[in-house]
């Protein structure tokens, strides 16, 4: 059923002009799809549709896209941030046994239940600021059956939310307890669950975490070998805390995207910029472990690689629940500007998760869209809390809070 969204400042993000600027713009949606969008006042006369609604100069952006979260998780590590206060370092606890580690004991203990109704709060609350579409990523299960029912878990919330989750499997994360010593076995054991979760159809890409406290780069270069022979897309946590290399060798493996990247090199960046990998800045994370090198926004530029930003929600390094406090962040911290901050969490975080159907207002593109009571897109990157979209449009149709799609009598004409 045609739907004509009319009288709106779009910021379409199509295009090299700055936002896309589309003034008193309107948009016409026939089911998931946006079928028309231009000025208002070249609508066709004849168009006939069945609701048609007065956005009175409100400014509409493309449904923001969290291309990086780990929303899945038992507990939570409170007591690790006053630890961190209190000088010891997110190594230090990894180190002793706290950490990712801490987050898989709790995550193994907790029932499926649990696990849905917290991750499930978690989604909704990135969908109450406009977040359309959300990656999400397992890697506190560690063993076969907990990785799965993690997956599954994040398929479950792909049914029942009124939003795109896309699964990212992440057996990678972390050497669990019972593989102590031996990391080369546990990374065998990851390539070997592989096949299985592909055939039930838990995973879209496959991700690995390449660091001094996590896997080497042979190691991540294994699991993406066995994602490759199952067609999975990779993509990789490269450079956060040290330069391994890791972002080249992703890019070798023509990776989505490398994530983090505080010490990503130049020869890392040029890799990116010719495989078409997508560079995802997670300042939640550089903030909260008060990082002092921000990653080379200079060098990504000039490689002409494209710069996403999510939120990187996890209870250890990034308990940020905000991707539009995510964008602010990555402009004071790392110096992106406003319309970078939103191209990174829209259409640039789309890229990231290899989706083309969306992350800008054009036709042919899916209907995920935002309606804010603001003047102009930069305040998404410069408010800091209490933003709050007036309306959001997932798929053609409007969600509420709650998650509720909402039905014809909660839409005010
Ligand atoms: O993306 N870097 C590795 N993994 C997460 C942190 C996970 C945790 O501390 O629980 C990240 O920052
Ligand atoms: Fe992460």
């Amino acid at each position: 059923m045609p739907i004509l969204w009319r009288h709106a400042q779009l910021a379409t993000l199509t295009d090299d002009a700055p936002w896309g600027w589309l003034a008193d713009g309107a948009l016409l949606t026939i089911g998931e799809r946006l079928v028309w969008l231009g000025r208002d006042a070249d609508l066709p006369g004849d168009a006939e549709v069945d609701a048609e609604y007065d956005l009175e100069g409100a400014l509409v952006t493309p449904g923001l896209v969290d291309c990086h979260t780990h929303l899945v998780y038992g507990g939570a590590r409170a007591d690790e941030f006053e630890a961190r206060l209190q000088g010891v370092s997110y190594a230090e606890i990894a180190r002793r046994g706290g950490g990712v580690l801490s987050t898989v004991r709790a995550t193994r203990e907790a029932a499926d239940e649990t696990l849905f109704a917290a991750a499930r709060r978690r989604a909704l609350a990135l969908l109450a600021e406009g977040v359309t579409t959300i990656e999400i990523k397992s890697g506190y299960g560690l063993n076969f059956a907990d990785e799965a029912r993690c997956l599954r878990i994040i398929r479950r919330l792909g049914r029942e939310l009124p939003l795109t989750v896309v699964a990212t499997f992440l057996g990678a994360h972390a050497l669990p307890p019972e593989f102590a010593g031996r990391p080369d076995d546990y990374v065998a054991e990851v390539c070997a669950w592989l096949p299985a979760l592909a055939a039930e159809g838990l995973a879209d890409a496959v991700d690995a975490f390449c660091e001094t406290i996590a896997f080497s780069n042979d190691q991540a270069r294994r699991v993406f070998d066995a994602a490759r022979a199952l067609g999975l897309p990779v993509k990789l946590h490269a450079e956060q805390l040290s330069d391994q290399g890791g972002a080249a060798l992703a890019a070798g493996y023509g990776a989505l995207s490398c994530d983090h990247l505080e010490y990503l090199n130049d020869a890392g960046a040029r890799a990116m910029a010719a495989a078409g990998t997508i560079a995802v800045l997670l300042p939640g994370a550089f903030y909260v472990l008060r990082e002092s090198r921000p990653p080379p926004i200079a060098a990504l530029r000039a490689a002409s690689v494209p710069l996403a930003v999510a939120t990187d929600h996890n209870p250890g390094s990034s308990p940020l629940l905000s991707l539009l406090l995510a964008m602010n962040l990555a402009c004071t911290l790392f110096r992106l500007t406003p319309e970078e901050a939103l191209r990174g969490a829209t259409i640039n975080a789309a890229r990231a998760l290899g989706l083309a159907d969306r992350g800008v207002l054009a036709v042919g593109k899916r209907a995920d869209f935002v309606v804010w009571p603001l003047n102009h897109p930069r305040e998404l990157a410069y408010w800091m809390g209490g933003c709050h979209p007036s309306r959001v449009i997932v798929g053609g149709r409007e969600v509420c809070a709650d998650g509720r799609v909402a039905n014809e009598a909660d839409l005010q004409p």
